[in-house]
Parts: structure tokens; sequence; C-alpha cells
């Protein structure tokens, strides 16, 4: 893995397996911001109190960090719990490596591949390690109120995009849940159609083309 600073002076790496990076170039915390925390509406959900959000290939956690950090920021008494899904320990080991600008972040630093959860007042972290497809069967129905989409992306990662997984993120978001990810790519969206997520644009940041929102049109 090969550190890279993006446009935001965020760090990075590059996975040299699949040749892609873990953030987009144009900034890995804007990511965060405008492909996941705004598009889910964390803000008002941390004015109801409590905010359970899914953060699928949790990599270095930025995603959720800003979530956090966003929450917190919103309402400081909220309960948040984040749950991750991420199979590989080396990039969970470079989080100590990285100091993104973001509040919350520095309390990810205990974060490590033999410690994969810890509680900080009423934020509560929790890193399932392991293939997604198979750690999210392990997840309760109806549970999450927000969804992070982060996969590498369909060309590479085609097997991440299909409608199993998908189906599994329809049982798992409450029914007022939104799922966001910075992909637009029409399997992706034919996929998500299939498992009964109803998709829509999403926020364009630096990539090409959209991102996509989704929620639950069948119940
Ligand atoms: C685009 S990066 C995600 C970056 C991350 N959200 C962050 O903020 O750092 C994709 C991540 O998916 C993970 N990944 C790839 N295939 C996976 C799988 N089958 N199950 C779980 N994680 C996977 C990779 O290890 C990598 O960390």
């Amino acid at each position: 893995m090969r550190k890279i600073l993006t446009a935001d002076n965020s760090e990075s790496f590059i996975n040299e397996q699949v040749n892609e990076s873990y953030h987009s170039f144009h900034g890995a915390v804007e990511e965060a911001l405008k492909k996941y925390v705004i598009p889910c509406k964390i803000p008002a959900l941390a004015k109801t109190g409590s905010v359970r959000i899914l953060d699928v290939c949790f990599g270095l956690g930025y995603n959720s960090a800003m979530a956090v950090s966003a929450a917190l920021e919103e309402n400081p008494d909220c309960e948040i719990e984040v749950i991750g899904l991420e199979y590989d320990p080396e990039i969970i080991a470079k989080i100590q490596e990285v100091n993104p600008l973001l509040p919350f972040y520095p309390k990810y630093k205990k974060l490590t591949p033999t410690n994969l959860e810890f509680q900080e007042g009423k934020v509560k972290v929790k890193i399932l390690l392991g293939d997604a497809r198979e750690t999210a069967k392990q997840l309760p129905e109806d549970y999450f109120d927000a969804v992070f989409f982060d996969p590498f992306s369909p060309k590479p990662a085609p097997e991440m995009w299909q409608v199993p997984l998908f189906k599994e993120m329809w049982r798992v978001m409450k029914k007022s849940a939104i799922l966001s990810t910075y992909s637009c790519a029409r399997m992706a969206r034919d996929n998500m159609a299939e498992a009964g997520l109803l998709y829509d644009d999403g926020p364009i940041l630096g990539r090409r083309g959209p991102g996509t929102i989704a929620t639950k049109w069948e119940f």
C-alpha cells in the first residue's frame, strides 16, 4: 500500500492489488462528508438522540468518523453506534498512520487488528472482521439508520455490488434508512433495484457522475 495526499490534504492509500485508491483524489475527508454524512442526513438523525450507522468497507474509517464528528457537533448527548465491515487487517493497522482533520478521529486510533471495538461516552464503534458478504448476515434486521456503502469500484470488485449483498443491506435497514455510495454504475443500480432498493442520484464530487442514494421501497 502506498500513501497519498488527496486534494483536501487528507491522507489515503493506493491499494496496488486493485490499483485503486481508498478515497477520492478530490479529498478523502470531503468525500466522507459530501458522499456519506450529508446524503444520509446524519445531523438530522443526531437530533433524534440516537443514530446507528453501518460502515460497509470500513477501511480507515473516515466515513463513520466524519459521521460521529458531525453527529456530536449537532447533539453532544447523542447515542451513536457504528458497525464497520472490513476484511483487511492491514488497512485497520494503517489507522495509526493517518491524521485526518476529524474531531473524533483520535478515538479511532483505539482500533487495531487485535482491538476491533471501543466505547467512548455514548459512542460505540465495532468492526466485524471478515468478508462483508458473510459478516452482514450476522447483523440484526431493521436496525440501521444509515448505510455507508464504500467498496472498491464495480470493475475490480464486482462481487461487492451484487444482489445478495444489497438484499442484506435492505434487510438491516430501517424503513426510514438511507444507503449512500459513491458509484452510479448501471450494474450497481440494477442490482439495488432487484434487491428492493429505490435509488436516485447522489451528490457529485470529483469522480465522473453522481453517487447513488437508496431507500427501501418494498417492505
Ligand atoms: C474504497 S475502500 C473503503 C475506504 C473506507 N471507507 C475509508 O474510509 O477508509 C474499500 C475497502 O473495502 C475493503 N473490502 C474489499 N472487499 C471486501 C470484502 N469482501 N469484505 C469486507 N471488506 C472488503 C477493502 O479492504 C477496503 O478497505
